[in-house]
């Protein structure tokens, strides 16, 4: 499990402008909500099958659409949560986070992935923190997807810990105070 880090300086207004159209080039509608509505908490728990929703619940999220269909979602700035990663780097005042993060499986591969990621960063970015943490990713292919993706480092590897890995978390489903009452990891 790999806690990952990359500095917010190239995620300015313009980088944020540019993911946006992408995202609207590949034919998808795109906007960001300080809390995801319901339709869209619903969604994380069907799609990841996870606590996600509690997660995007206490942030900001952009979320694509295809018409009316949810394709994907990348939160930022979650407030409030417990989680073990949260503690040493994800506790520095000038570490925003970034997360949870997903493309529904009938969208993989559209291109959107990428962007969403960005924006999120970009949203990290705007709240006025200097670096964002990617949490508790498990699989090296994920790893190196954000590394390709957005530039991040190893911060630091933890054996022991769960990974946020979608689909064997736990089911917090939209029981909000999982994330803000005290989950202890997730994975
Ligand atoms: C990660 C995700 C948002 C990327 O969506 P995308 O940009 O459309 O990209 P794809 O799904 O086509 O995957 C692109 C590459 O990312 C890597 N990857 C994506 N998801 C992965 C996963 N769950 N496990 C391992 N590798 C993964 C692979 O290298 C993949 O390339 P490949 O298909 O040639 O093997 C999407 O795969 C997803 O929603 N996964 C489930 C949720 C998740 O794991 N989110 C990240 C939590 S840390």
């Amino acid at each position: 499990m790999v806690n990952l880090v990359v500095g917010c300086d190239g995620f300015g207004d313009d980088v944020l402008a540019a993911a946006l159209r992408a995202i609207e080039a590949a034919g998808f509608s795109v906007a960001v909500s300080d809390r995801s509505d319901e339709h869209v908490l619903a969604w994380l728990d069907d799609e990841f099958a996870g606590a996600w929703s509690s997660e995007a619940y206490a942030g900001s999220s952009y979320v694509a659409r295809k018409g009316d269909a949810i394709a994907g979602f990348a939160t930022f700035d979650p407030r409030g949560m417990r989680f073990d990663w949260l503690r040493g780097l994800g506790a520095q005042a000038d570490v925003g986070i970034f997360g949870p993060f997903g493309v529904a499986k009938a969208f993989r591969k559209s291109g959107i992935g990428p962007h969403l990621l960005t924006a999120a960063l970009c949203g990290v970015a705007a709240r006025g923190y200097k670096r964002a943490l990617i949490p508790a990713v498990g699989e090296e292919k994920l790893i190196e997807y954000y590394q390709r993706n957005s530039g991040a480092v190893i911060g630091y590897r933890a054996g022991v810990q769960r990974c946020r890995c979608a689909g064997t978390a736990a089911r917090g489903g939209r029981g909000r105070e999982g994330a803000l009452g005290g989950v202890g990891s997730r994975g």
